[in-house]
């Protein structure tokens, strides 16, 4: 559904992605993972087609986005849902408005069949009734879920979750991966997935690429990220550092020592 071909993207010279391959099946979860600051969430800008890349194509159903105007762009993009990393709610609305926003500025539809879809999306992410309540009453939690409702409210094709649960507590993480599932299953959506949470990562992938140094270091099924033997990877996976910083007392008491001497 998504071919990623070469993608290169560098910000004031430094390469983010030096050369990012990638092929997003659909109907798939593909869950994309990578420390902070690999460029998990450019890539996804990149296929949404907010930045284009230094080098490298996009192609969405075939049609290259990356060589597309603005108005093409548009209409590429109403296939897409995207639950950004902050949820990214206006504080001054409500839920309900907060939702609706989208279709009143991209499309004809008439309020009160809005208002019924937001009502629809919300019981879909089991909130009936929260659409009066403005995002300052909601729970971070409850919040990723409003998000989540709003980037069903184009009933798009593909959704682009970023860290969907980062930051919250265990069972709302689980509540959280079950909507993602719930979304690919019923709604026979294609997902993409960037988190760091590994444990999201075996309860809802189909397949998982990781981004290390600006290309795809692992690209499988969590069966066989799980076994594979890359270093760089398994270290990743089992969220070890480098190991502790080791102090070298010898040095330490020598320049004591030293002082001693100076005094
Ligand atoms: N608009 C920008 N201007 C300059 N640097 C950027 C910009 N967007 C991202 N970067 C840099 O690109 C790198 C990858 O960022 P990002 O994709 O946000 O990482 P993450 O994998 O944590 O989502 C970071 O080093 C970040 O500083
Ligand atoms: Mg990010």
């Amino acid at each position: 559904m998504i071919e990623l071909v070469h993608l290169n993207k560098s910000y004031d010279s430094k390469p983010v992605l030096r050369d990012v391959n990638m092929t997003i099946e659909r109907g798939k979860i593909t869950v994309i993972i990578g420390r902070s600051g690999c460029g998990k969430s450019v890539l996804l800008k990149l296929i949404l087609g907010l930045i284009k890349p230094d080098k490298g194509q996009v192609f969405v159903e075939g049609q290259e986005i990356t060589t597309m105007g603005q108005e093409e762009i548009y209409k590429i993009r109403r296939k897409f849902g995207m639950l950004f990393q902050n949820a990214a709610l206006f504080d001054s609305m409500t839920v309900e408005e907060n939702m609706a926003l989208p279709l009143i500025e991209h499309s004809d539809l008439p309020y009160d069949v809005i208002k019924k879809r937001v009502q629809e999306k919300l019981s879909m992410v089991g909130m009936p009734e929260v659409k009066d309540l403005k995002p300052a009453e909601l729970s971070g939690g409850m919040r990723k879920r409003v998000g989540l409702a709003r980037a069903l409210m184009m009933e798009p094709e593909i959704v682009l979750y970023d860290e969907p649960t980062t930051g919250l507590d265990p069972i709302m993480a689980d509540v959280i991966n079950n909507i993602v599932i719930g979304f690919n299953e019923n709604l026979g959506i294609t997902s993409i997935v960037v988190t760091h949470d590994m444990g999201s990562v075996y309860k809802i992938a189909d397949r998982v690429a990781m981004i290390q140094r600006g290309i795809v270091l692992f690209d499988g099924t969590p069966d066989a990220l799980k076994k594979t033997k890359d270093p760089v990877v398994r270290q990743f996976i089992e969220g070890k550092a480098e190991g502790p910083i080791k102090i070298n007392r010898e040095i330490i008491y020598t320049r004591k020592e030293q002082e001693e001497k100076l005094l």
